[in-house]
């Protein structure tokens, strides 16, 4: 049924069937990466409402498989040809939107493509705030290839922070001079850190030069777009989060303008080894361009629950109520979209 609706609903579809009918070859067909941006935001979609059921269920691979199982539907429908270089793992570990996997109808402008069907999946299966269904897509042979390694340290900021910040040096040095970009007090300062262990020390650097910390549970995608735009209250993102995701919010980041660097930071001797065997250099500091090494990317993300970027799903009688966000590096543009769905189509 899945498989029917991306097909019945798909206006690239129609839109070829129309062109095969009505005129010659190529004839009035619109620039396929505005297309792509619009055509990806239906998988994202698709990815949070069928997530929905799972909302705070305490079942996470549920939630997952059922996210990972509409993405893939209604990508097989998308006019791109895309390879998956941030998925859900190998081959053999995940059936689906594996790393290497093709996607799309295999028509279209070639491109990089890094999914995440829910980033906050522990959220979501507790009912909790932020979790969000995501896409990031970028020019063919542009996106860095992290999935040696599991984590990456990651400082993001608005685009104050070029030239200002620099991972290498001292946290409370960084926000000083942040700061004085912004024309505020350090004391102002809101910084996002993903609520862990490991960040003890952070917390407690950031906290000694004044600032103030906004602990995520999980969801540093979101941590990081909000400390890139404007209209937030996040003035930083920094720590240590997952490398795919490090990857997904640099799509992000470029179209925002935003500054963003990040560090490879294996956990032990044997991952670091993994990581220089697969090409990444573990004491690097990976700038923007080096993450995602095109403007020509594309991030879309629809909210699964209710959080500061966007709407979760909502339910309303016979309508499905959806919030997405779409970002174009190329031109800068950053579109709200929401939409409704009948629920008798998706259930
Ligand atoms: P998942 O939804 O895939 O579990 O990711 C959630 C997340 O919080 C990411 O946003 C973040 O980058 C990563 O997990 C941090 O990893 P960990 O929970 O191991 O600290």
């Amino acid at each position: 049924m899945l498989e029917d609706l991306a097909e019945r609903t798909d206006p690239a579809t129609e839109a070829r069937d129309a062109r095969s009918q009505d005129a010659p070859a190529g004839a009035g067909i619109l620039h396929p990466d505005r297309n792509l941006a619009l055509e990806l935001v239906r998988a994202t979609e698709a990815a949070a409402i069928r997530a929905t059921p799972w909302i705070g269920k305490g079942r996470k691979n549920d939630a997952d498989g059922a996210a990972v199982d509409a993405m893939r539907a209604f990508l097989a429908t998308v006019d791109f040809d895309g390879v998956v270089v941030i998925g859900e793992g190998e081959k053999d570990r995940a059936p689906m939107l594996f790393n290497g996997e093709h996607v799309g109808t295999g028509r279209g402008p070639a491109c990089d493509i890094a999914v995440d069907p829910i980033d906050g999946t522990s959220l979501t299966a507790a009912g909790r705030q932020n979790a969000l269904s995501v896409i990031a897509v970028s020019d063919r042979g542009t996106m860095l290839d992290a999935s040696s390694v599991f984590y990456m340290d990651k400082i993001v900021t608005g685009p104050e922070g070029a030239g200002v910040v620099d991972i290498r040096r001292p946290v409370g040095e960084n926000l000083r001079a942040l700061a004085h970009a912004l024309g505020k007090d350090v004391g102002e300062l809101r910084v996002a850190v993903l609520d862990r262990p490991r960040h003890a020390e952070l917390i407690a650097q950031i906290r000694d030069a004044g600032a103030g910390t906004r602990l995520m549970l999980d969801g540093d995608v979101a941590g990081g777009i909000n400390a890139a735009r404007h209209d937030t209250r996040i003035d930083a993102c920094i720590g240590i989060g997952g490398s795919p995701e490090g990857i997904t919010t640099a799509c992000a980041i470029k179209a925002l303008g935003g500054f963003m660097q990040a560090r490879p930071a294996p956990r032990d001797a044997a991952e670091r080894e993994r990581a220089v065997s697969g090409g990444t250099d573990p004491d690097r500091v990976y700038g923007l361009d080096d993450l995602v090494a095109s403007d020509n990317t594309i991030f879309v993300a629809t909210g699964v629950t209710d959080g500061g970027l966007v709407d979760g799903v909502r339910r309303e009688g016979p309508i499905i109520h959806t919030s997405s966000i779409v970002l174009r590096g190329t031109s800068g543009t950053v579109r709200r979209i929401t939409a409704e769905h009948l629920v008798s189509k998706w259930w």
